[in-house]
This record gives C-alpha cells, sequence and structure tokens, in this order.
C-alpha cells in the first residue's frame, strides 16, 4: 500500500514529520468516483500503419462509435469494408481488448474474478464538432447508462486510451452519484419500494442481481436511464454545476467507473474505449454503489411516507 509522508500535528501541538497517512486502495478511490490516469498507457498499443489504419476509420450513419464485442469478436458501426480491412479492424480490436483485460486483471483482480467484459470503442469524431441528439451527446454531463445493455446494478468500469497522435482529449467531470441523487433524484422520479422487483430483490441482498446477458431492465436501469437523459436536459446542471476540466495527452490511458461520477467529454479525436460490467460482490465498498444509494433513498423515502 501506497504511503505518504506528511508533516501533521501531534497531540502535543508539535508537528511530526514522520507521521503517515494512508492512501485508500485504489479500486475504493474509483468506486468513490475518481479518475484515475496511466502515462504512459501501460500496455501496448497500435503503432504505425496500424494506428494509421484505426484513425482512418469511420463510423457509419446511426452509430455512435466503432464497436468491437470481445464475446464473438464482431465489428459493428463502420463505413463499409472489404473482408480483408474488416479482418484487420477486427484483429486490432481484439488485441486491444484482450491486452486491456490482461492489464485489469492484474491491476483489479477482485473486479475480474466476476466481471463481464462490455464492448470495446473505436472513437473516431471530433467530440467538439460532432452532431448527435441531445440525449447521445457526449458533451453534455451525465453519468452513463447503456440502453440496449442493461447493468441490473453491477457497475460500469471504463478504460478510455488517447491514441490520437499529437492531441490532448479533454474531458470535464462534476458532481458524484450520491450527490445528484440528492439533489435531483425526487425529479427524476425513485422507483417506489413496492411495485418492482428490483427493489424486493436488493432488499434480499445484492447478490444475485447480477445477472450477465440478460437484457431485461431492472427498475435501476430504468432509474438510470431516466437520469441520464434528465441531466443532460438539465440547464441548471449544465450550466451552475461545479466543473474540474482534465486534459488527457497523446498516449495516456485512464480509469473510472462512469456511474459514479457526472462527466462530459469535450474534445478530442480517436480514442479507445473498453467497458466492464463488474458484479456488486465484488466490490470494495458496495453499500456505496449506485444501487444501494439508491434503495437506501427509496427505503427512506417509504418509511418517512410510512409515518
Ligand atoms: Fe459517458
Amino acid at each position: 500500500m501506497k504511503k505518504a509522508r506528511l508533516a501533521g500535528p501531534t497531540l502535543t501541538g508539535i508537528k511530526d514529520p514522520y507521521m503517515t497517512t494512508t492512501t485508500p486502495p485504489l479500486e475504493e478511490r474509483l468506486e468513490r468516483g475518481e479518475i484515475t490516469t496511466f502515462a504512459p498507457c501501460p500496455f501496448a498499443l497500435p503503432t504505425g500503419d496500424d494506428l494509421a489504419f484505426l484513425t482512418q476509420q469511420q463510423v457509419g450513419a446511426g452509430h455512435k462509435n466503432i464497436s468491437f464485442n470481445p464475446a464473438n469478436h464482431a465489428v459493428s458501426g463502420f463505413v463499409s469494408h472489404t473482408p480483408e480491412q474488416v479482418d484487420r479492424l477486427q484483429n486490432l480490436m481484439g488485441d486491444f481488448s484482450q491486452r486491456v483485460q490482461a492489464w485489469l486483471t492484474a491491476l483489479l483482480p477482485r473486479y475480474a474474478a466476476g466481471w463481464q467484459p462490455d464492448r470495446a470503442s473505436l472513437r473516431t469524431e471530433e467530440e467538439a464538432t460532432r452532431r448527435l441528439r441531445l440525449t447521445a451527446r457526449n458533451d453534455l454531463l451525465h453519468f452513463d447508462a447503456f440502453p440496449s445493455r442493461p447493468t441490473r446494478g453491477a457497475r460500469i468500469l471504463r478504460c478510455y486510451v488517447n491514441i490520437n497522435p499529437t492531441d490532448e482529449r479533454v474531458w470535464a467531470t462534476s458532481d458524484s452519484f450520491a450527490k445528484v441523487l440528492e439533489k435531483f433524484g425526487a425529479t427524476v422520479g425513485l422507483p417506489t419500494r413496492d411495485s418492482n422487483t428490483w427493489v424486493r430483490r436488493l432488499g434480499q441482498g445484492l447478490l444475485g442481481l447480477f445477472q450477465p446477458n440478460v437484457l431485461e431492465r431492472t427498475e435501476y436501469d430504468e432509474f438510470m436511464l431516466r437520469l441520464h437523459h434528465f441531466l443532460k436536459t438539465c440547464d441548471d446542471f449544465q450550466e451552475r454545476a461545479a466543473r474540474r476540466l482534465w486534459h488527457f495527452p497523446p498516449g495516456t490511458a485512464w480509469l473510472l467507473f462512469s456511474d459514479a461520477i457526472s462527466h462530459a467529454e469535450l474534445r478530442g479525436q480517436h480514442a479507445l474505449e473498453h467497458s466492464f460490467f463488474v458484479a456488486p460482490e465484488t466490490l470494495a465498498l458496495p453499500a456505496e454503489s449506485p444501487a444501494a444509494l439508491l434503495d437506501r433513498m427509496i427505503c427512506a423515502n417509504s418509511t418517512s411516507r410510512a409515518a
């Protein structure tokens, strides 16, 4: 465990130069909404002709990114190619997916014990100028929620890499899920305790909620989607919430739980990304997960209504 030496006050009031503070484990910092950067990227990235090939790709109409499914090695969302080009894209995205998985398995073994690798993506559009419908825009603050791939209470861990050879990628982050839930939860519309299976199952514990590849949304997924759409259309939040700017230079990787910290992708072109659904039972701080925080708010609301 990493320790930092800090001068601090002692009981006698004299500063002790050897007093130590302990940095919380990476899992706890990530689960609480930190973004952790790795520069240079700790695994091999495409170079030369392979990098040029990736940066020349174009996203097909109706798609946000070029997508790779590690379960079947299928790529989708690109402008049509020859079979040879499809093979090359599949191989490059497959290599990226394997390298991220190997690195994260060593870095965060407790998650790897029960995660579901989700999609990897190639992001070739300039974020600052791309035209997307409002709720699909990346440059507005939001927490991630995937309409077509419900997590059913699992958390969304994402690894990004800026593969632009020359330009940085710029993000903004703002309030945590806990803070936004407190402020806007009731307005977004909390699930009711007696009307959904999800809450009843949460009451029996988080184990069993996480069922990979089940496409039916739970009330948790529905709430996260409502929150996602609400925040992107909330001028008050977009214009007044405190922001921190992040500048990710070429060759930098960064990790975050994108359901824990509100974020916006402001500028940048050419990035690789990989998502993982992390099972609740493998979390370091399961009681602080968005699903658990939402459940506590629902319980508190139903108790106060019954009183
Ligand atoms: Fe996002």
